[in-house]
């Protein structure tokens, strides 16, 4: 277990700002000299990349729940196996934008309460929890319009509504509370120059 490296992962309603600061955290650890891995789920591997778009695309109705949750935990095994694992081994940090907190809350509370089955299904295949988990905490009125402005395929989750982000953003802040450890609760809706610099402080602090 030497030289492992570190497992961020950032969590958060849609447009809650996650893609930029994950930029800016990338950027902030490569100017002090760090190697990096940007990454995303679902995604992040050629296989994990072809599931995302079975996932994101269509009709929102395309999939049942217990369907999504298989196809959202084989795209993270294969994301784990060939870029995740091989990175944490190698002494890099990784930064991944969503992980398993997105299936807990998208899959486990979207279409009634599934939580016990994605967690069964996550025991038995992800071999590793994030060290740190950074939940960028958005008023779903603000963060739905953001993230519709984009236009862009992949709506399936967006389109389930402001009620579903708004109860996600509470089950986000739950999961929080309890497991203060990993997850750190930053507030989105200060500028991005400000939330950057909480996120750094709180990944400095972990990594000293
Ligand atoms: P993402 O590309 O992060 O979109 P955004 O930047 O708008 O937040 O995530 C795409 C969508 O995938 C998002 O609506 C949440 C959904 N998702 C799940 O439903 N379950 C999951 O396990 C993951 C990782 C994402």
């Amino acid at each position: 277990m030497t030289n492992q490296g570190i497992f961020i992962t950032f969590e958060g309603i849609d447009g809650s700002g996650k893609s930029t600061q994950t930029k800016l955290l990338e950027n902030a650890l490569l100017d002090l000299g760090y190697d990096v891995v940007m990454t995303r789920e679902p995604g992040g591997s050629v296989g994990a990349e072809e599931i995302r778009a079975l996932v994101l695309q269509g009709d929102p109705e395309r999939w049942s729940a217990e369907t999504e949750i298989l196809l959202f935990t084989a795209a993270r095994r294969d994301h784990m196996e060939r870029t995740v694992l091989p990175a944490l081994e190698a002494g890099k940090i990784v930064i991944c934008d969503r992980f398993a907190d997105s299936t807990r809350m998208y899959q486990g509370l979207s279409r009634g309460d599934l939580r016990a089955l994605v967690d069964q299904l996550h025991d038995l295949m992800i071999p590793k929890d994030p060290d740190i988990t950074i939940l960028i905490d958005m008023d779903p009125t603000v963060g739905l319009s953001r993230a519709k402005g984009r236009e862009t395929v992949e709506e399936r989750f967006e389109d389930f509504g402001l009620g579903f982000q708004q109860k996600m953003r509470d089950g986000f802040l739950k999961l929080a509370h309890e497991d203060p450890n990993r997850i750190k609760v930053v507030d989105g809706q200060n500028t991005p120059d400000a939330v950057a610099k909480s996120i750094l402080d709180i990944v400095k602090a972990a990594l000293v």
